[in-house]
């Protein structure tokens, strides 16, 4: 549980769950009887790690030019100054310029929903890292389940984009996540487990700390069907131990994880209070200036 204000019938509710554990951050208050029950139930408190929250928008194939610089525009006019989040767009290669032309004043950022890994050559209908640099973006999607399942990416093919995208300076989005069957058949961490193995095999650990991950279990994107901020957190919690793994704890408790799949402005902020879940990458619901925002203010 994590919470800014505890009160004595926080530690209740706590206790009933048969968990022993609360996090807190410097922002949180804690009432004298709070405190009281927290030793008398040896109740742990454990510090939460502030890492900068993300949304992000992953606009998929929509938006003409025209509609992706009004959506930018809406989103940038109420949501650009912001200093506590980061705010990514995530518009098709054709909107991308325009995209960013709209945000450049703003704290707004643009990333690509994918990349290859060579800088250039003759790779017909493939987009560089360095060209996504060269526009001003600053992140990208790799490996999400729409590329893993109707174009043949892969883990190995995922390993050498995050590799590519970190050295050409940009911060890979890194998506995993089980489909229904897999869930169903009870292997969930398994198949997140490689996942994540496979897609960061070999990465120097200097480099690991600017990758971003979104755990979008393929059931929930696009189907209004979210993963419960419990189920979520257990698949975070298990991949930032599997991180810790790969490097070690401090990179693991730095690197951020968001949830995607059918965040709306109804759930987002219950998923926002579990300890492990960093932000979100946001599919159908960042369409619309008006749903994206609230998803961006979600604790409003
Ligand atoms: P969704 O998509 O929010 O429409 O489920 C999320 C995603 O695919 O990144």
């Amino acid at each position: 549980m994590y919470k800014k204000l505890i009160c004595y019938d926080d530690i209740l509710s706590t206790l009933k769950t048969g968990k022993r554990v609360i996090y807190i951050d410097n922002s949180t208050i804690i009432t004298p009887e709070a405190k009281e029950a927290i030793s008398r139930f040896k109740i742990e408190l454990r510090r939460r790690i502030m890492r900068k929250p993300i949304i992000a928008g992953n606009w998929k194939m929509h938006k003409t030019l025209k509609e992706a610089e009004e959506l930018a525009n809406g989103i940038r006019d109420s949501a650009g100054n912001l200093q506590d989040r980061e705010i990514v767009l995530c518009p098709p290669f054709t909107a991308l310029l325009t995209v960013k032309n709209a945000v450049s004043s703003s704290n707004i950022k643009v990333g690509a929903q994918d990349m290859f890994w060579e800088d250039e050559g003759a790779y017909t209908g493939e987009v560089s890292g360095k060209m996504l640099m060269d526009i001003g973006c600053e992140y990208v999607i790799i490996g999400h389940s729409e590329r893993r399942k109707y174009f043949g990416e892969n883990d190995q093919t995922v390993n050498k984009k995050v590799k590519k995208a970190l050295d050409t300076g940009l911060t890979p989005i890194v998506c995993v996540g089980e489909t229904l069957e897999e869930r169903e058949k009870g292997i969930t961490m398994s198949v997140v487990r490689k996942q994540v193995l496979d897609g960061l095999k070999e990465i120097e650990k200097e480099k690991a700390k600017n990758i971003v991950i979104a755990y979008e279990p393929v059931w929930a994107i696009g189907t209004g069907k979210t993963a419960t901020p419990e189920q979520a957190q257990e698949v975070h919690a298990y991949i930032r131990k599997l991180l810790g793994e790969i490097w070690d704890n401090e990179i693991a408790e730095n690197i951020r994880i968001l949830y995607g799949g059918s965040i709306k402005p109804e759930n987002i902020k219950d998923l926002m209070k579990e300890p492990d879940i960093d932000g979100g990458l946001v599919g159908g619901a960042s369409l619309k200036a008006d749903s994206f925002l609230k998803i961006i203010f979600y604790d409003e």
